[in-house]
């Protein structure tokens, strides 16, 4: 078994082997100039201070790189080969936010499981995914890569991203790493990398249940995050690593540091880098991502007692662990496979799946007058800086896609459009004219290009072409590296220069549809005003192109619902569904500002799209909701059901939402947590009753001894389509 193998494994190794297990490498410009890794990294391998290499693709490469280390180490011991699929590999998917949007963990879990069977075909064994931090702020940037606000749903996901990935351990699945551990969605201020800071309660409650959800679904390795918790960098942070993920939750993979976070808690004032390293293996690290902090200095650290033999052996274990369980002890090439790398690797099926969640990932936020789905006859001007785009389709993170694979919009339109339609395309302004956010969003890639046009003679060149038309659809929004990492934003608008084309757009009086990019909310409630129709599309892959065509025409209608709440200003930032209710709530929360009560003086405590919102181009009617019963014990359960009807003209599939307020509990409850959801898909005309199973589980919460705990006493029921827009009942927990 795999004790007795790394028993007799171990028992062989030097320190410095052990160690060496303990480093992480990218082989930097080795990639760019041919060479699978630079003579330095080669040197290392040779030398058995390699664990594992990430940024090294491609079967060829992997296997060149594996071969080094089974025949030119002493111990033969096999590499993992990392690398960010994030969402999708080489066939690039909706970003993590837009896909989460689709509220369908089967599917979610099939995207999981299709980008691992490509990524394993060309070699990888290991993907730094999925990505599970709670955030309620759409300042920071990474919002792109998670499932939005919501611990339940968040944690459905994530569990469903693990089994995607890692199934039974073939050899078309990957190791899992869920990141980032933890709470590195509560950056203050939404400034990557800033500092967080809360309450224990509040982490148990919010941000902690995801990355728990990853754990109990099996996910094999953690990695840290760059903050810090409680005055301690994550990565140095024994409460977390060790009381926390292994203690409390049972945690038995590996720990992996994000980039170089070992070397830069000496810049969070932790201590020189000897300190740190120390600090982080203690702290239960168990593999140091680039920066070398082990490998350089926890020889002299174990002579210096800041660290025991004991830990060095455990992190190796762990290493080694995960390296048996991926098989490569049987078979280092167990994922270098050239004919499957020829099969997988951007086969037909993959495009098929990346228009499929693409269709799914959008939300319509607005449909005034059903001007969607556009009609297949007459003229269309298709508008903006995104329309006729490649290069930002792929998304943020998406390192191994190409984006010249990518289908820009104006073709997938002209496609599906059929003969009967003429297509009619305008720039109509650069994304931006801000040079320093140009220039910062630049920073990945041309992401951003400038017309040889002005601002005004592209803009005019756009209404000219409008006027021409019977309907306008522009396509606007971020650049993709306007999000994702180190891509955190004070303003969350529009850039001023799609702005000013919109205006120009909407003073012609034909009938507008705004399609929207970005890789988090955006505030755009003057874009919501000027618009006849609003659908947001985030970033969709490959694809891109032929799943907002097959939007627009209505070949799939819209059914997805929002993650994160779409703040009306930035001054509402944090605003999210589940908040509390305080000691003076405002009683109507439409209303003007009311005296003495928790509200802005300027804006209303609603976000303009919340959490769940989305609509469809059919209709959707809720009965009142039946409760089975009016009291339960803690062993029973409660069925609360409602019938939903399409009482529009088209097909479609609606997101049936059920949350759960607790009136009176020892901590304060937020005004709603969601507790169960179901996707059902109804035909128009037709009417199904969708029934929950309320348990004692759903109506537990957080204790002030951070246990889970239920308490007897009043519950409130809402089912609906979003977050806002619910039917109520209630009910009696009794003892
Ligand atoms: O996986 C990523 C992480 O999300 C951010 N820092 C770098 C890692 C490896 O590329």
């Amino acid at each position: 078994g795999m004790t007795a193998y790394i028993n007799n494994l171990m028992a062989k190794m030097t320190l410095e082997e052990k160690i060496g297990q303990l480093n992480l490498l990218t082989p930097g410009g080795g990639v760019a100039t041919g060479a699978v890794v630079s003579k330095d990294v080669e040197a290392k391998i040779r030398a058995g201070s390699v664990g594992g290499l990430f940024g090294v693709t491609g079967v060829e490469k992997i296997r060149q790189a594996q071969q080094l280390a089974v025949t030119g180490s002493r111990l033969k011991i096999p590499l993992l080969f990392g690398s960010d699929v994030i969402h999708g590999y080489k066939t690039t998917f909706p970003i993590p936010l837009g896909l989460s949007c689709s509220w369908d963990t089967l599917l979610i879990e099939e995207s999981a499981r299709i980008a691992a069977a490509e990524a394993t075909a060309d070699g990888l064994n290991w993907a730094f995914s999925p990505m599970v931090d709670i955030a309620r702020d759409p300042r920071w940037g990474r919002v792109a890569e998670g499932s939005g606000e919501d611990p339940y749903l968040g944690s459905r996901i994530a569990a469903s991203m693990v089994r995607g990935y890692q199934g039974n351990f073939s050899s078309s699945n990957l190791m899992a790493c869920v990141k980032h551990f933890a709470l590195y969605g509560a950056a203050e201020g939404g400034r990557d990398y800033n500092t967080t800071d809360m309450s224990r309660v509040k982490m148990y409650e919010y941000y902690l249940p995801p990355y728990k959800a990853a754990v109990d679904a099996g996910v094999g390795s953690v990695m840290t995050s760059f903050n810090e918790i409680d005055g301690i960098p994550a990565s140095g942070n024994p409460w977390l690593l060790t009381d926390l993920l292994r203690k409390q939750w049972g945690f038995k993979g590996f720990v992996v540091t994000d980039y170089t976070s070992i070397n830069e808690m000496t810049d969070h004032g932790s201590g020189d880098l000897q300190t740190v390293s120390a600090m982080a293996l203690r702290a239960g690290v168990d593999m140091d991502m680039v920066g070398e902090g082990f490998l350089t200095t926890l020889k002299q650290s174990l002579k210096a007692g800041l660290v025991t033999q004991q830990q060095i052996d455990n992190a190796c274990r762990r290493v080694l662990e995960a390296k048996y369980k991926l098989g490569l002890f049987d078979d280092p090439f167990r994922f270098c496979n050239a004919e499957r790398a020829a099969a997988e690797v951007l086969s037909a099926e993959k495009k098929v799946a990346a228009r499929n969640y693409g269709v799914r990932s959008a939300v319509l936020l607005k449909n005034a007058n059903q001007v969607l789905p556009l009609k297949k006859s007459g003229t269309i001007a298709l508008i903006g800086p995104l329309a006729n785009n490649q290069s930002n389709m792929p998304g943020t993170w998406s390192v191994s896609g190409d984006a010249k694979l990518a289908i820009p919009v104006l073709q997938g339109m002209k496609e599906i459009a059929g003969n009967n339609v003429n297509i009619i395309y305008s720039k109509g302004a650069n994304i931006t004219d801000d040079s320093l956010l140009a220039r910062k969003a630049n920073v990945f890639g041309e992401k951003v290009d400038r017309d040889p046009l002005s601002p005004d003679q592209l803009i005019a060149q756009a209404v000219a072409t409008a006027n021409k038309a019977d309907v306008i659809v522009a396509v606007l929004g971020e650049a993709s590296e306007m999000s994702g990492e180190s891509a955190s934003r004070s303003d969350i608008s529009l850039p001023a220069s799609q702005q000013k084309l919109l205006t120009a757009l909407s003073a012609t009086g034909k009938p507008l549809v705004l399609v929207l990019m970005s890789g988090r909310p955006l505030t755009i409630e003057k874009e919501n005003r000027l618009t006849d129709a609003l659908l947001h599309v985030w970033f969709q892959g490959q694809e891109a192109g032929h799943s907002i065509a097959d939007l627009l025409f209505g070949n799939y209608n819209p059914s997805g619902k929002l993650t994160m709440s779409f703040p009306r200003n930035v001054g509402q930032i944090p605003v999210y569904y589940n908040y509390k209710n305080t000691g003076r709530p405002q009683q109507d929360l439409n209303a003007e500002a009311q005296k003495f009560r928790s509200n802005y003086l300027d804006v209303s405590n609603e976000p303009l799209f919340p959490f769940g919102y989305g609509l469809s181009y059919t209709n959707f009617n809720y009965s009142e909701i039946s409760l089975d019963k009016t009291s339960m014990k803690p062993a029973e359960s409660i069925k609360a059901s409602v019938s939903v009807s399409n009482t529009g003209k088209y097909d479609g599939e609606e997101v049936v939402q059920l949350y759960i307020r607790d009136v009176y509990a020892s901590v304060t409850q937020p005004v709603k947590k969601l507790k169960a959801f179901r996707k059902v898909t109804l035909k128009a005309g037709e009417t199904k009753t969708v029934t929950f199973d309320i348990s004692i589980n759903d109506l537990k919460f957080t204790g002030s001894d951070l246990r889970q705990i239920y308490e007897p006493g009043a519950f409130r029921v809402f089912i609906g389509g979003n977050s806002k827009d619910v039917k109520e009942a209630g009910f009696i927990l009794t003892k």
